[in-house]
């Protein structure tokens, strides 16, 4: 019987094409699945990163609220279009500390997984109270609000304990003095040096210009560091992971 005989019996029997097929299919799904059983961790260490400060959190949940992603995602594919325009491609690493990922599914306004230190403390604060006034064309909306939100951080060691349970590495000391940190990261008088033994590369400054802390603080606080804890001029990909 030569192979297309054989062949054949397969063909014109829809129960056996059925189970061969399920057996080929069964091996392909095994060979990609079982390995993730025995790998403790998928995603490579990159040097740098670290957990958002208590401030960059805070600032992190206004920007889920205010549904940021909707228009916004923070994820540059590596091609070279996106490349060119945002800069590096995004790493794993880079969202590993994000419960939930905002890698977003649309982009209304550009990627902003690298806008950290592109733009000053005030472009930040004049684009978000009104956009068009730097944007013309832009079709953001305000938040000027976000400067008449004072906040106090009162929940603030809940949040980084409720990060903890999923898995963000937030020691006993982060959390002790995740009050003070939170306060003193937009506070010219704070004390800079502590925040940033606990979270190096973190950005300081009074980021809205107004004495008390506000919504607006912890926004920018939080898109002026995203994208720069890795520093891409010593990083090489892992190859072997
Ligand atoms: C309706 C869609 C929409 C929403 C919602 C939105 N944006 Fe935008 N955003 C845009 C558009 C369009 C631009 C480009 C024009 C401009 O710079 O204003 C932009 C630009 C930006 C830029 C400048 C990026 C760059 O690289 O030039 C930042 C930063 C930004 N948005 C932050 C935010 C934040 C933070 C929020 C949530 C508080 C937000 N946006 C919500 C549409 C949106």
């Amino acid at each position: 019987m030569s192979f297309i005989e054989k062949h054949q019996i397969l063909e014109r029997s829809p129960t056996l094409l059925f189970i061969a097929s399920f057996a080929v299919v069964s091996v392909g799904g095994i060979v990609e699945i079982a390995p993730l059983f025995w790998l403790e961790n998928t995603i490579e260490d990159v040097e740098g990163m670290r957990p958002y400060t208590p401030l960059e959190l805070t600032g992190r949940d206004i920007y889920i609220r205010e549904g940021c992603y909707v228009c916004h995602s923070q994820m540059i594919r590596p091609m070279r279009d996106e490349v060119e325009r945002y800069g590096h491609y995004s790493l794993a690493a880079e969202s590993q500390y994000d419960h939930p990922f905002q890698w977003g599914s649309k982009r209304t306004g550009p990627d902003l997984a690298r806008v950290g230190g592109r733009y000053s403390d005030t472009w930040h604060v004049d684009h978000l109270m009104d956009p068009q006034s730097v944007v013309p064309e832009s079709i953001m909306p305000k938040y000027a609000f976000l400067a008449n939100t004072p906040i106090n951080g009162e929940h603030i060691e809940d949040l980084l304990n409720a990060h903890r349970i999923v898995g963000v590495p937030y020691t006993e000391e982060m959390i002790d003095a995740a009050s003070a940190d939170f306060l003193a990261q937009a506070d010219p008088d704070g004390d800079w040096g502590a925040v940033e033994d606990r979270y190096p590369g973190a950005v300081f400054g009074n980021f809205d210009g107004q004495p008390e802390l506000t919504e607006m603080d912890a926004l920018i606080a939080y898109l002026q560091m995203l994208g720069t804890l890795v520093d891409f001029s010593t990083f090489t990909p892992d190859a072997s992971r």
